[in-house]
């Protein structure tokens, strides 16, 4: 799939633009503080429902204005998409798909399919499970709304499960409740557990194939899934109720569930060791871009065309080595890149958005 053009209105930095994007590589560049990563952050935003820079999204609207507007077009194989965004200074936010808007914001996943990188993402490695977990959340919804709508049952489980620990003092009244959420909470689990278990396995050898690609086979990655144990949801279902059981003493100790997939994490590690402690910078930003690259196979086999890659600032820090593998690995795809200046430019042909202070302007296609 491609996306053909984005339009915004008093969105950011930007008055009013409109950038028609070609096939291939779009390399998007200009100094600090132009509107680059706006621009690319419009697109997550009205193709994921979340912005990678914030989650107060009245920050979007241009200072001074009263409601910015975003809308993207894109083509697949089956035919056009128009995906649409509208946020007014009340916080009243609207997503729309081919003009209609959506009832649920699962609606908008998996009508234009990104792959996005900026360099917040190096967290993914080196923070909390947090980050981790929500990589793996943004990206299987990306591929499934029902994933989504379970995260959400999930979280409102969890949240009444959590007000019980907290505020309950009679304990008879607690024990015979609680009963009743863990049953609930486990169901719903076991089928995020087991998604995310089936993605963490896909994603293992070709995340594993794409770090000896990126590292001229000097690093050897290895990914695994870190929660409940079982491959199947009613295995999974039977481990969480037992350590539901177990932890409850604990739970009501501290007011909150301490085990689930909200708690979860993914093991990643270097060469026999942990990552997160032993590897260097530039082996972090190749271990997310690793994960990067094995997304974009995924993606290709479950959706059945070429998802889009967004990369904000992806060449900072890499060696020209680094950079041609890169390009190599987009080869076939649309790309649509930001940097303050591509010294070293892909070999066949691209094109060229140059944003200065709001206005993006496609200067030039070289063929
Ligand atoms: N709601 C808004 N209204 C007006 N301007 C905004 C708004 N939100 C952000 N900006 C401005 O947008 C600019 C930042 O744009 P952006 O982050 O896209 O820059 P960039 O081109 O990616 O720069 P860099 O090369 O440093 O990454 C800042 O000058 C900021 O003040
Ligand atoms: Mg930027």
């Amino acid at each position: 799939m491609k996306i053909t053009k984005v339009k915004l209105e008093n969105y950011r930095n930007y008055h009013y633009s409109v950038v028609e994007f070609d096939d291939g590589i779009t390399l998007i560049s200009g100094a600090n503080g132009q509107g680059k990563t706006n621009l690319v952050e419009s697109i997550v935003l009205a193709s994921t429902t979340k912005s990678p820079r914030t989650s107060s999204l009245q920050e979007t609207i241009r200072d001074g204005e009263t409601q910015a507007v975003v809308e993207i077009c894109a083509e697949r194989n089956y035919g056009n998409i128009t995906l649409g965004y509208k946020i007014d200074s009340k916080g009243d936010k609207h997503f729309s798909v081919n003009g209609n808007e959506v009832k649920k914001l699962s609606e908008v996943f998996g009508n234009i399919v990104v792959i996005y990188f900026c360099p917040d993402h190096l967290k993914i490695v080196s923070a909390s499970p947090a980050e981790r977990r929500d990589f793996m959340d943004t990206d299987i919804s990306q591929l499934s709304g029902s994933y989504y709508n379970l995260l959400q049952r999930y979280n409102k489980i969890l949240m009444q499960r959590n007000k019980l620990l907290k505020t309950e003092r009679d304990r008879s009244v607690l024990l015979s409740m609680i009963s009743v959420y863990n049953e609930q909470l486990a169901g719903v689990a076991s089928l995020i557990i087991k998604t995310r278990k089936g993605f963490i396995e896909k994603l293992r050898e070709p995340a594993k194939e794409a770090m000896k690609f990126i590292s001229s086979a000097k690093d050897e990655l290895e990914i695994e899934y870190v929660g409940a144990r079982g491959a199947s949801a009613e295995e999974i279902k039977t481990e969480l109720l037992k350590a539901l059981e177990f932890n409850l003493e604990r739970d009501i100790e501290l007011g909150y569930t301490s085990i689930g997939p909200h708690r979860d994490d993914i093991y990643l590690g270097l060469n026999g060791k942990d990552a997160r402690s032993y590897s260097s910078q530039g082996q972090q930003r190749s271990i997310v871009l690793a994960l990067k690259f094995a997304e974009m196979e995924i993606f290709k086999n479950e959706l059945g065309e070429n998802p889009i890659l967004v990369l904000d600032d992806v060449f900072s820090e890499l060696d020209t080595t680094r950079q041609r593998r890169l390009y190599e690995k987009m080869s076939g795809y649309q790309a649509i890149m930001t940097g303050t200046a591509f010294k070293f430019k892909p070999t066949g042909d691209y094109q060229q958005v140059i944003v200065k202070n709001g206005n993006a302007k496609i200067k030039q296609i070289k063929r």
